[in-house]
This record gives structure tokens, sequence and C-alpha cells, in this order.
């Protein structure tokens, strides 16, 4: 990963969730479980850090009390992913270290990605665990708890045929200042390397009046920056009678008094229209960043991948952006090593990074998934030619990035302040382009608020800079 950038919906990284809780653990009825506590980890893209959020906020309002630590938790939950086969496998390594844990009265608790793909399975597996549970069956949760908490040793929620997302009033979150919302739930493409159409199920998405209404809470709670989610967020369906269009949303998440920046991710190249670009153009709120995984450079591959979208067709978009009157970063993921890829269609992926030059880009090696028609395919990558291509990529990147960002030194952003380091007066935070900056200043409390920041140095993954009144 060329990491400017940290939205990937790929940060792999293990976080568990903080215990204090920030923002808005509302409280509910169902508060049956006085001493009760639960240690959740999460793995994956930030649909599950969202997913995750909501999944505290439930139990919170059943009494629980979070704790850092599954030593001293009643109830040990981990949110999986699936995406690639390392993901899933790191999930079945944290699970064995688990083992001794339920003959000592702990409950266990797969959900997520792993627990949709590999279902009742992970009872055989690993038959210490109690709880199976994928994202599109979290609106029972309370149920599935009270299961649980009746001494249920095999509770499961494993349906995906739903038409309904997974709303709570009890949602905590982990940022004081950017709040995740989820807006569509799923995904109705089909491409073939993809777990996400078989373990979140078919899209859904929220009404319109109801993101609103969060939105306006989240106003009312201190956020200023709201990140709007989902796997193909621009497919974004109003099931409400209002209909809005995704573009007609984001402008009225951003005409809501107290936000300062809206974001979304991920968009899907097809549905990614001038609407979209018009409505970045008008409301400056939108942050001038998008995120536009094109997967590949070659349309032999694309097509092979059911994209639904050729190179041509792809750099049309991308042409689409950079004619918008404010210029707006745009960054993408690349998988290499799809079977069958050529080093012919190798180096036409090559080319398109020269032809869009990124801001960044999240780059991956293909990694065979259950269920998908890719399994099927012959013409297997090895290991090691995937390595070799994803070093060069990633080379080629760097030095892209390395350029464009040296075009930053002494231009001026508006900075979220979101960090302080320990080093005395150094802040970080990013630009609504989504760069890091690291900066200077002699102010004392800059956490959550917006300073103007002058770059003064730029690397490949960051820029350098001072605060300037
Ligand atoms: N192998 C490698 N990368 C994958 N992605 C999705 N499925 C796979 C897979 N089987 C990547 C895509 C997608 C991102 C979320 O993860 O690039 O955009
Ligand atoms: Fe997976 Fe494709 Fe859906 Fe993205 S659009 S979640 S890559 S199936």
């Amino acid at each position: 990963m060329a990491g400017t950038f940290d939205i990937s919906l790929d940060s792999l990284a293990r976080r568990s969730v903080a215990p204090e809780t920030v923002g808005t653990a509302g409280s509910s009825a169902g508060s049956s479980q006085n001493g009760a506590t639960f240690f959740l980890e999460t793995f994956g893209c930030q649909m599950n850090d969202h997913d995750s959020e909501k999944v505290a906020g439930v139990l919170l309002s059943r009494g629980y009390k979070q704790v850092e630590s599954p030593d001293t938790a009643s109830l040990i939950l981990y949110n999986t992913c699936s995406i690639r086969e390392k993901a899933a496998q790191k999930v079945f390594s944290r699970l064995g270290e688990y083992r001794t844990k339920q003959a000592a009265g702990q409950v266990i608790g797969v959900l997520g990605c792993v627990a949709q793909q590999e279902g009742e399975d992970i009872f055989e597996r690993a038959p210490w665990v109690s709880l199976v549970c994928g994202s599109a069956s979290y609106r029972k949760l309370p149920e599935l708890l009270a299961q649980v908490e009746a001494g249920n040793q095999r509770v499961t929620g494993l349906d995906t045929d739903t038409d309904e997302t997974f709303e709570t009033p009890v949602t905590r979150r982990d940022n004081p200042w950017r709040a995740y919302l989820t807006i569509i739930e799923g995904c109705d493409k089909a491409c073939a390397y993809c777990v996400v159409p078989f373990t979140r199920g078919p899209e859904r998405s929220r009404a319109s009046d109801s993101v609103l209404k969060e939105v306006r809470e989240l106003a009312e709670l201190g956020y200023s920056e709201v990140q709007l989610l989902g796997q193909t967020v621009n497919s974004y369906a109003d099931p409400s009678s209002r209909r809005m269009r995704f573009s007609e949303l984001l402008l009225a998440v951003a005409d809501v008094p107290g936000m300062r920046r809206v974001r979304f991710t991920t968009s899907h190249p097809r549905d990614f229209g001038e609407d979209i670009v018009a409505a970045l153009e008008r409301e400056p709120k939108l942050c001038n960043h998008v995120h536009l995984p094109v997967q590949s450079g070659s349309t032999r591959v694309l097509r092979e991948m059911v994209r639904t979208y050729t190179r041509e067709e792809y750099v049309e978009k991308i042409a689409m952006l950079r004619q918008a009157k404010r210029p707006i970063a745009i960054t993408t993921d690349i998988i290499v090593g799809f079977p069958g890829e050529t080093e012919a269609d190798f180096a036409e992926t090559l080319s398109l990074l020269e032809e869009v030059r990124y801001d960044s880009l999240f780059s991956f090696k293909y990694s065979p998934r259950p269920n998908t028609p890719s399994l099927a395919m012959p013409d297997a990558i090895s290991e090691e030619e995937k390595s070799r291509r994803l070093g060069i990529l990633q080379e080629k990147q760097r030095e892209i990035q390395s350029e464009r960002n040296a075009t930053l030194v002494n231009t001026k952003f508006d900075v979220l302040v979101s960090g302080k380091s320990r080093r005395e007066n150094q802040w970080s935070g990013h630009t609504s382009c989504h760069r890091v900056v690291n900066f200077t200043s002699q102010e004392r409390n800059l956490l959550g608020t917006y300073v103007r920041v002058q770059v003064i140095g730029a690397g490949a993954n960051s820029l350098v800079g001072e605060q300037v009144t």
C-alpha cells in the first residue's frame, strides 16, 4: 500500500475498539447484563470498523461494559475480514489462542465476513465459539445475544436475504471529530474475485431522511466531518419516496449546519456520473478527494474481472474529474496477478498509473477466495511473480507520489487536527484532499480544530508544514 491516505477498505491492521465511549453511546431498554463485560477486536475495512461501533453500542445498551483485554471479558467478539486469504487465516489463529476461554466461562463470538463465509463450520473448527453472525444479520443481534446470555452454545445469524439495513440509535464512535455513516450495505456487483457480495449480501440503501437525521445528530454532538460508507457508495438508491440521488444526498449532508467536511467511499466507476462531479464543484464542504478503484489497466483483465467498464471508459471518468473547477485528488485500488494476467496486461496497469498519476493507491496481490468465479479460472500467477509485480507497481507509484507531493510545497491547506506528537509543538491531521500533514504550531489546544498550514516539505506519504494565520 502506498499509504498517503488512510481511507482504504483494506487497512487490515488489527485494531481493538478503545474502551472509552466517545460520542453517541445512548441508552436503551434491555440492560440485562449487570457486571458483564465485552472485548471487541476488529479486522478489515471501515465498514467493519463502523459495524463494530454499532455492535459496541448495542452491547453498551444491554448493560455490558467494554474492556481492553480479552482476559477480563465475559464476552469476546471478533469482527472479521475475509477479503484476502491472509486476513481470514488471521482470525483462525486468533481463535486458536482462545481455546481455553470457554472452559473458563468466557463466551466467544465471531462476527463479520469470515462468520458469513464459514458459517457453522466455525463451530467444528473452533468448538469453543458460541456465536457466529454475519453483517447482514446484525439487526438481530439483541435477539442473538439474548440466546447467548441464556447459555445457548451455538447461536447463528447467517441470513443474507434481507432488505433491511443495520440501524441503531446506540452507535458509539471511536473518533470524536470524524464519524462514519453507512448509507448502503452489501453489493450487487459481481466482480469475479470478490467475496463481498457473498459475505455482505445484496445492496440495501438507507432512507435519505434517516441518513440526514443521523447527520444532524452528529453535528449536534460536535462532529464536523462525516464519511459516508458503502462498498459501492455511489450506487446509493434512496428507498424512500424522496428518491434522492447520491449527488443530492451529498449536497444535503453538506448543508447540515455544523458539518464542515463530507467524504464518501468507495465509489464504483460504472455508477460515477457527472452529477457527482458537479456536486463536488458546487460545494466546497464536499472533500476534494475521490477513491475510484480501477483494479487493472488492461481492458482484457477488466473483462475477466467483470468490472463492467473498459480502460477507456474509466479514463473518461478520470478526465471528467480532472476537468472539475477545483482540483480533486484521485486514489485507487489495484490487484496484480489476477489469473491469466500477462506481462502485457501488467504493463498496461503501469501505463495507467503514468496516465492518471494517482495521488495514492492501495495495491494487492490477487488472493483466490471461496465462492468466487475467479477461483476456477486457469493460468494462476505464481506467488513469486505476484510479489515481483506488486513491488514494481509500488515503486512506480512511490515515484509518482513523491513528484506530486513535491509540487505542493509552499501551498496552504486547511487541516483538521487529529493527532499531537510527543515532540513539543508537533501536530498532525488531514487536508480535504486527505493528505496527512505533520506540522508545527505554538498553540496549546488544536485537537479537533481546523488550522491553516503552509507546506514546507513533502515525502511520498505525507507533507510537512507550519501553521500560518
Ligand atoms: N484478492 C486481492 N484483492 C482483492 N480485493 C478484493 N478482493 C480481492 C481478492 N480476492 C481488493 C480490491 C478491492 C479492495 C477492497 O480489495 O482491490 O477494491
Ligand atoms: Fe467486491 Fe466488486 Fe462489490 Fe467492490 S464492487 S465490493 S470489488 S464485488
